[in-house]
């Protein structure tokens, strides 16, 4: 359904396009990007995204061949572990499973090439879609950080999640 490229700087433009604004911004990547997401950030993303550190991929339909979705994994090598974050589908692909098969490759990379034993997210407790979705892939939430920060206007909760290479070889998740 979906195929994985790495993110390139030359792909940084959907991302801009994909969000809509700063709240959405803010929902989809904290504190990482600040609005409006601009080349220089988008460069240094990218930069980042070619270490070792982490590993950024954009998402494809192999039918249409556009790209509807990207994510990304920073990486913790010492501890085998490591952090999924910047989780976004193209607002018109949406609803359709994407996300699901988007993330599903992603911690096949993870588990996989990555050599990580665990993956970590954080997702702020009001994105419902978001957290189904993570909970679909077997992510079990560890704990919240309750009214951790406030952003326009509001006190923002962040769910901790995790998934083991244990949880994940065992193949509950529903999203693969
Ligand atoms: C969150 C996001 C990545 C999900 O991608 P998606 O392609 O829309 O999601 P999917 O179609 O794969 O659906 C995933 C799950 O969410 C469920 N879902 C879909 N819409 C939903 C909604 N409005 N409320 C609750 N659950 C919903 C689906 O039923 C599915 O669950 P299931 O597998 O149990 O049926 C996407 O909506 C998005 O880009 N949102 C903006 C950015 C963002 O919030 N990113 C996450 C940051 S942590």
């Amino acid at each position: 359904m979906v195929e994985l490229r790495d993110f390139t700087l030359a792909d940084g433009r959907l991302l801009a396009a994909w969000v809509e604004g700063p709240v959405e911004l803010w929902a989809w990547s904290g504190q990482s990007f600040s609005w409006p997401l601009d080349e220089q950030q988008l460069a240094e993303y990218a930069a980042e995204s070619a270490t070792p550190l982490r590993r950024s991929w954009t998402a494809w339909d192999p039918a249409g061949g556009q790209a509807v979705g990207h994510a990304s994994v920073r990486v913790d090598a010492a501890e085998a572990s490591g952090r999924l974050g910047r989780v976004l589908v193209a607002p018109e692909a949406r609803g359709k499973g994407v996300g699901a098969a988007m993330s599903a490759r992603v911690l096949g990379h993870a588990f996989g090439e990555l050599g990580l034993e665990r993956v970590e997210l954080g997702v702020w407790d009001d994105n419902s879609r978001a957290i189904r979705l993570y909970e679909g892939l077997g992510f079990v939430c560890d704990h919240v950080l309750r009214d951790v920060v406030r952003f326009a206007g509001k006190s923002w909760s962040a769910m901790q999640m995790s998934l083991t290479r244990a949880a994940w070889s065992a193949g509950t998740g529903s999203g693969r």
